[in-house]
C-alpha cells in the first residue's frame, strides 16, 4: 500500500513550509509547491527527505494564472496516483511599493480606484480565485478515488482540503481590505465544498491563522520604533499587543503552531464546513479585558481636551 499523499500550495515559505515538514514526519508523501522560491523549496524537499525517507515532488506553479491551480493538483495526482489532503495555503497581503520603495497603504476612504482595481485584482486572483481552483480540482480527483472505493464496496478513506484563511476576514482593517475579502470569501467556499465531499468522506474546513512569525510579517507596519527610528514590522507590533493583553496568549503565533493545527484539522473525519481561528484567543471579545487599558486612555484624552 502506497504512503498517503498531501498537496501543500506555497510550501516554499513560512506556514506552508511547516505546514509539510509536519505531514512528511506523519509518513505523508509531499508535493511541495513554490512560485518564486526554487532554491528554497528544494533546499526545504533535500531536508524532508533525509529527515522522514519519504518522497517530495517540488512543483513550480504561479498560482494566480488560471489554469495553474488545476495543473498543480493534476501533476502532483498523475505523479502519486493518489490524494488524500489538499491544503491550500499560498497567499500574499496587499501591500504596495512606489518607485522609491516605500510602502503604499491607503485607507479605505482615500483609496485611488485605479489602486483598488490593481490590488483587488492581485490579491483576489491568487488567495480566492486560485484557492477555489486547487480545492476545486482536488475535490474532483477526491471523488472519484472515494467513487472507485464505493464501486468494490469499500467504505471510502477519509481525505481532507483545508483552505489557510485568516482572522483577516473579520478582523476590521481599512487598509487592508482586498487581503480581508479574499480571506471572507473563502468561507462561503468552504460551505459549498463541503456539501459536496460528505458523501465521500471528504471534509473541506479553513484554519483561521492569528498573526503568525512568517516572511509576510517582517513588512513594515506604519509605526516609527522612537528608540531605532525605524518603522516596526507588522508581527513586532502584535507582539507587542499580545505583550500587552490584546489576547490570551501573550504572544504571536509560530508557523509549526499553525502545521500542527492544520494535521489536526485534516484528520477530524466528523468536521466539515468549519472556518476556525488559530489565533491566541485574538479575535475574543477584546474589550471587557482591557477596559482599564481603555479607562485610563479615556482619561488620557479627556485631559487632552478630546472628549
Ligand atoms: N503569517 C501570518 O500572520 C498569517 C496570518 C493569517 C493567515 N496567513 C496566511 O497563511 C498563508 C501562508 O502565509 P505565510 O505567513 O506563511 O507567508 P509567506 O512566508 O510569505 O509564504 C507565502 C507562500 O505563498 C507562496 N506564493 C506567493 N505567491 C504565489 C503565487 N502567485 N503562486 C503560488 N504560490 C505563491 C509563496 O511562494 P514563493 O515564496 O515560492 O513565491 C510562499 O510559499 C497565506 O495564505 C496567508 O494569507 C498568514
Amino acid at each position: 500500500m502506497s504512503r498517503p499523499v498531501c498537496l501543500v500550495s506555497g510550501s516554499s515559505s513560512g506556514i506552508g513550509a511547516a505546514t509539510v515538514a509536519e505531514f512528511a514526519a506523519h509518513g505523508y508523501d509531499i508535493a511541495l509547491n513554490y512560485n518564486s522560491g526554487r532554491e528554497r523549496a528544494e533546499a526545504i524537499a533535500q531536508e524532508l527527505r533525509q529527515q522522514h525517507g519519504g518522497e517530495v515532488l517540488t512543483l513550480a506553479a504561479d498560482l494566480a494564472q488560471r489554469d495553474a491551480p488545476f495543473q498543480l493538483v493534476d501533476q502532483t495526482f498523475a505523479h502519486f496516483g493518489r490524494l488524500d489532503v489538499a491544503i491550500s495555503n499560498s497567499g500574499v497581503s496587499n501591500l504596495l511599493r512606489d518607485e522609491q520603495g516605500r510602502v503604499v497603504r491607503y485607507r479605505f476612504h482615500e483609496t485611488p480606484v485605479d489602486h483598488l482595481d490593481q490590488e483587488m485584482e492581485r490579491v483576489l486572483s491568487l488567495n480566492l480565485m486560485g484557492a477555489y481552483r486547487l480545492a476545486q480540482r482536488s475535490l474532483k480527483h477526491m471523488i472519484a478515488q472515494a467513487q472507485g472505493e464505493l464501486d468494490t464496496n469499500t467504505t471510502p478513506r477519509h481525505r481532507s482540503i483545508l483552505f489557510i484563511g485568516s482572522i483577516s476576514d473579520i478582523a476590521p482593517d481599512s487598509t487592508r481590505i482586498p487581503y480581508g475579502v479574499s480571506k471572507a470569501g473563502l468561507i462561503h467556499v468552504v460551505l459549498g465544498a463541503a456539501f459536496e465531499g460528505g458523501a465521500y468522506q471528504i471534509t473541506v474546513n479553513a484554519l483561521r491563522p492569528g498573526v503568525v512569525d512568517t516572511p509576510i510579517t517582517t513588512r513594515p507596519a506604519g509605526i516609527v520604533n522612537e528608540e531605532t527610528g525605524k518603522e516596526y514590522t507588522v508581527a513586532e507590533i502584535y507582539d507587542l499587543m499580545a505583550l500587552g493583553g490584546s489576547q490570551p496568549i501573550r504572544r504571536i503565533g509560530r508557523p509549526e503552531e499553525i502545521a500542527a493545527a492544520a494535521y489536526a484539522f485534516t484528520h477530524l473525519p466528523y468536521m466539515t464546513g468549519q472556518s476556525i481561528a488559530v489565533d491566541g484567543g485574538f479575535t475574543l471579545i477584546s474589550g471587557f479585558p482591557n477596559r482599564e487599558l481603555y479607562f485610563q486612555e479615556g482619561l488620557r484624552r479627556r485631559r487632552e481636551g478630546q472628549g
